[in-house]
């Protein structure tokens, strides 16, 4: 049995770039607070807490003097209301989700109604839309947008930025179909993160060769989830794990080619656990044919 791992695995920069802000905030301020998680995994919020990280889930929570925004940003409005309250805040959000957050505040502020491909309920989303000034909606459906029915004139289209670019480009299409008799100007800016397009491309290589891909992440990670769908439209099948231990052997037997990939909140030891396990697997099925 072969296993193989996709070329790029573990934290993106954005994650990286966030994680040592949080250090250097901890190690100059002590104790700091995050609203929500700063990345989606346990493991690293526990290590986080260690070092002084507290998570809350809303502003009204937040009992010290230093607050951090998250990697998947916040609303400015956010931000404004915890500087009027005296507070330092920190910002980590990702360059890559910032460059969604300016393009929705341009559009806005020059007349355009903003639709983001995207989870309505996810942070980044949610942050998205304020940048837009509310004005705007989220969507993941092109052609269910009831909302839309008092579609203004001027539409701007961008995307969460964890959502695979077909989706994105098929998202597209369904939306010009349907309501480009009704809007006078349509700009569409691409705020795909690349490292995201590219670990979904290098999944979905891997997915196509392999007679099983393991997918590794936490379940509440949006670009997880889509790299486990875009393995599983590659007709590989395919399990979203978020430890190693989770692995069942019956998924390994009778297989001889294993891939496997992680969301790009996952710490590099959490890979090496899984690939540890596989081996583990792999060796107790050899020993029993
Ligand atoms: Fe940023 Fe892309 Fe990572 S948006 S947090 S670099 S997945």
């Amino acid at each position: 049995m072969q296993i193989e791992k996709t070329e790029e695995t573990g934290f993106c920069f954005g994650v990286k770039r966030a994680l040592r802000i949080l250090e250097e905030a901890t190690e100059k301020y002590g104790a700091v607070e995050t609203l929500g998680p700063v990345v989606h995994n346990q493991r690293v919020v526990d290590g986080l807490r260690e070092l002084g990280v507290r998570v809350v889930s809303n502003p009204d929570q937040i009992t010290g003097n230093i607050a951090v925004i998250p990697s998947h940003g916040m609303p400015p409005q956010v931000s404004e209301e915890l500087k009027a309250r005296g507070l330092k805040v920190i910002d980590s959000t990702c360059p890559n989700v910032r460059k969604a957050q300016r393009a929705a505040k341009a559009l806005s502020e020059v007349g355009f109604w903003v639709v983001v491909f995207g989870d309505p309920n996810h942070p980044e989303v949610k942050g998205i839309l304020g940048w837009a000034g509310g004005k705007g909606i989220a969507t993941l459906d092109g052609e269910a947008t009831p909302k839309l029915d008092k579609l203004p004139h001027r539409v701007g289209l961008l995307s969460q930025t964890t959502r695979n670019p077909a989706q994105f480009a098929q998202f597209i299409n369904s939306f010009v179909t349907l309501f480009l008799p009704r809007i006078e100007e349509l700009r569409i800016v691409n705020t795909l993160c690349h490292v995201t397009k590219k670990r979904q491309a290098e999944a979905v290589d891997l997915a196509s060769k392999v007679d099983v891909m393991i997918v590794v992440g936490a379940r509440n990670s949006a670009n997880t989830r889509c790299l486990a769908e875009v393995c599983a439209s590659a007709g590989t099948e395919t399990h979203h794990v978020e430890t190693a231990a989770e692995i069942e052997e019956d998924w390994l037997e009778g297989k001889s080619f294993v891939g496997v990939t992680t969301g790009t909140s996952i710490p590099d030891e959490v890979t090496e656990e899984v690939m540890l396990r596989l081996d583990q697997i792999k060796r107790g099925l050899d020993a029993t044919t």
